[in-house]
């Protein structure tokens, strides 16, 4: 048995498809080469995390202490044993809570170090399995589209309940991020869309069924590389998520200013109320994301981690353990 473990795992973005991929539509989402890694120990006292390193937007140490305490109890369910003497230390370039999968970066790689240290070996889909624990304390009713991505890696098409399936990756994407300055909740968005939806079923489902459309019609814009359409499916995928009041006049202005620019396309990614905006680029992405943190923001190119594809179902997010 070691006694340490390391372990690390990539951000994610989603293309397409979020908030309705809680209602069953399928998503399109990426790994990226952004990582967070974790140091773990076992100890004698209590909890006791750092943070060597981290994003600009950095989380406070007190927030990310509660997000650790969270996954080593999930965690710690999985494996049987009491984890909550414990010393972690986790570096990150993920920025926490804007849509970039942070919280189920720090799950998955916080299972990977623990795993070592325990000396048990999981399968990438109990690693999975036991992320998506976590993603439940920290999101109420994820889909699981963030701990799949972020375990597996590469760019996958993902339908709540159903294995997830590997696309085969352009050899590059040109996207850049930029990043909003409003703090947001994932679980308070996705909850309001909820009760939204309660009140207007028909014009929210109707909403949903749209960007599945686009989510489905985008496979062949990515094989093709055809990022003129496959921006214009991004834009039309924001103005439906505006449409359904998840998105902010701030996340409006970034994709209003990313088209003013050059982009294909840009939208809102992940839970949206603040956070993110993906934007898919026709010139070099270090100039586009250059010209943005001129602007005052923070932006940043990013590529797909995982490129190495395989033709394949993968098991996790099988309905066995998505029901929860
Ligand atoms: O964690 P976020 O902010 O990237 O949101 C994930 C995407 C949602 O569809 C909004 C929620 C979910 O669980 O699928």
């Amino acid at each position: 048995m070691e006694s340490h473990g390391s372990g690390r795992a990539p951000g994610k973005v989603i293309l397409l498809g979020e908030h309705a991929v809680v209602y069953g539509y399928p998503a399109i989402a990426l790994a990226i080469d952004r990582f967070t890694s974790v140091t773990f120990a076992l100890s004698r006292i209590p909890l006791v995390c750092s943070r060597i390193r981290s994003a600009p937007q950095s989380v406070a140490l007190g927030t990310l202490e509660q997000a650790c305490h969270v996954i080593l109890r999930r965690t710690g369910q999985r494996f049987g044993v009491d984890l909550s003497s414990s010393r972690l230390e986790v570096e990150s370039e993920l920025p926490p809570g804007v849509g970039l999968g942070s919280s189920a970066a720090l799950s998955v790689a916080t299972i990977r170090a623990v795993s070592g240290v325990l000396g048990r070996i999981l399968t990438e889909e109990e690693v999975c399995e036991a992320a998506f624990l976590a993603e439940h304390d920290f999101h109420g009713r994820p889909s699981g589209i963030d701990n799949t991505v972020v375990t597996f890696g590469g760019l996958l098409r993902f339908v709540r309940g159903e294995p997830p399936y590997r696309l085969p990756p352009p050899p590059e994407i040109p996207l850049v991020v930029v990043v909003g300055r409003q703090p947001r909740q994932t679980r308070t968005v996705v909850a309001r869309l909820e009760e939204r939806r309660r009140q207007a079923p028909r014009s929210v489902d109707a909403r949903f069924a749209k960007i599945g459309d686009l989510t489905r019609a985008a496979e062949p814009l990515l094989a093709t590389r055809d990022w003129q359409a496959l921006g214009e499916a991004m834009l039309a995928n924001h103005s439906l998520l505006r449409e359904l009041g998840v998105s902010t006049a701030e996340l409006d202005e970034i994709v209003g200013s990313a088209r003013r620019r050059s982009a294909y396309g840009a939208k809102l990614t992940g839970g949206g109320g603040g956070g993110a905006v993906l934007c898919l680029v026709p010139e070099p992405r270090e100039e586009f994301a250059a010209w943005f943190r001129r602007q005052g923001w923070f932006a940043f190119s990013v590529d797909i981690f995982g490129k190495e594809y395989r033709d394949e179902r993968l098991s996790a997010g099988h309905p066995h353990f998505l029901q929860l």
